[in-house]
């Protein structure tokens, strides 16, 4: 299936943009994985994996590596994860017409992957396929659910979907984590509303109601720089008093993904958070805020702050860190 919105993954650097972000967690997102692997999956079993793009999933669990069979749709993709790891067994392959005999695996696994598919029953449904009976689905989910699928989705529909921007009471900053759905037909309350508070903002208005994935996208992916226009616009659709509904990146993926696997034939054994600790060194990941020693992401979101008690708990140079990621187990019934 060719999609617009998965086409999106075809470029390496989509890829190379979450690693800043990642490096910082990445022995506690390890650990997570860890445990969950150790708890569901026996030795002699073998794994596949969707969407396995420059092969993050394999690099935190090195031990599966020889078990687990990468696949990932985009052939560029698949060729930057071989020139990053030369002995990689990655091999081209879609979700949606996977090139496995009926039941070849144990499990099949995901790392922040099912979250980007357009159709995540028809995916679920393939997967179903090349299970064995009782076979199990992992997915770990250690960045924002995809904005894209969200877009993707209400670009259907009689709305408009505009930022949401939330104050987190743990670092007392705002934090975009989802999208506030306004009906077409008030529109046009909510642009005179923007412009009552800035006349500059038509044309900026009339850009994104024509295009709202793209202006999102573009402001929110290009390195924080243009994250300011969505945190005002977000404020904005909150004051103007229009009604409208919100919905998480998050809690959107964790919906549709505990509805897909129930209509797909799949029993839901886990679906929720996970936290994994790490204590490191104060490496240069780690260094560049003195005044920070807990660097926290929580599926997605940066909450790093500095707490006093745990700065007396850890040894001179150490920092704590928690990766909390959304994990979901599910049998094939
Ligand atoms: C957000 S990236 C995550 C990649 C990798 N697992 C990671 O954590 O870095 C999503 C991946 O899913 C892949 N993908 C998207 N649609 C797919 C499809 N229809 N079949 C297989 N892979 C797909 C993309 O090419 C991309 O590599």
């Amino acid at each position: 299936m060719e999609d617009k919105l998965e086409t999106r993954w075809t470029e390496e650097d989509t890829l190379h943009s979450y690693n800043p972000y990642r490096e910082l967690f990445r022995e506690a997102s390890a650990r997570v994985v860890k445990d969950v692997f150790e708890k569901y999956v026996k030795p002699s079993e073998v794994i596949v994996e969707i969407g396995s793009g420059l092969g993050e999933l394999v690099r935190l669990i090195p031990e599966y590596k020889e078990r687990i069979q990468q696949t990932e749709q985009s052939p560029k993709v698949v060729e930057g994860n071989r020139t990053l790891n030369p002995n990689s067994n990655i091999r081209v392959a879609n979700v949606y017409e996977l090139p496995f005999k009926d039941g070849s695996f144990d499990i099949a696994t995901g790392y922040s992957s099912f979250d980007t598919l357009a159709d995540l029953g028809k995916a679920l449904r393939e997967v179903r396929r090349v299970l064995r009976p009782n076979g199990k689905f992992v997915h770990f989910l250690d960045i924002q659910g995809s904005a894209n699928t969200m877009f993707h989705n209400y670009s259907n529909q009689e709305v408009v979907p505009f930022p949401l921007f939330e104050l987190d009471a743990t670092d007392n900053l705002m934090h975009g984590i989802g999208l506030q759905l306004i009906k077409k037909p008030y529109i046009k309350r909510l642009r005179d509303f923007f412009i009552s508070k800035h006349q500059g903002l038509a044309g900026w208005f009339d850009a994104y109601v024509g295009n709202p994935e793209l202006m999102f996208c573009s402001a929110y992916n290009n390195n924080n720089r243009y994250e300011s226009v969505l945190r005002m616009a977000s404020d904005f659709v909150k004051e103007s008093g229009v009604g409208s509904r919100r919905v998480g990146f998050n809690e959107y993926f964790k919906n549709n993904l505990e509805g897909s696997l129930e209509q797909e034939g799949y029993e839901i054994l886990e679906s929720a958070n996970r936290d994994g600790v790490a204590v490191v060194q104060r490496n240069g990941r780690h260094s560049q805020n003195l005044k920070v020693n807990i660097f926290h992401n929580d599926v997605g979101n940066d909450r790093s702050k500095y707490d006093l008690e745990v700065g007396r708990e850890l040894e001179p140079g150490k920092v704590k860190v928690i990766s909390t990621l959304y994990l979901a187990v599910a049998r094939k019934k």
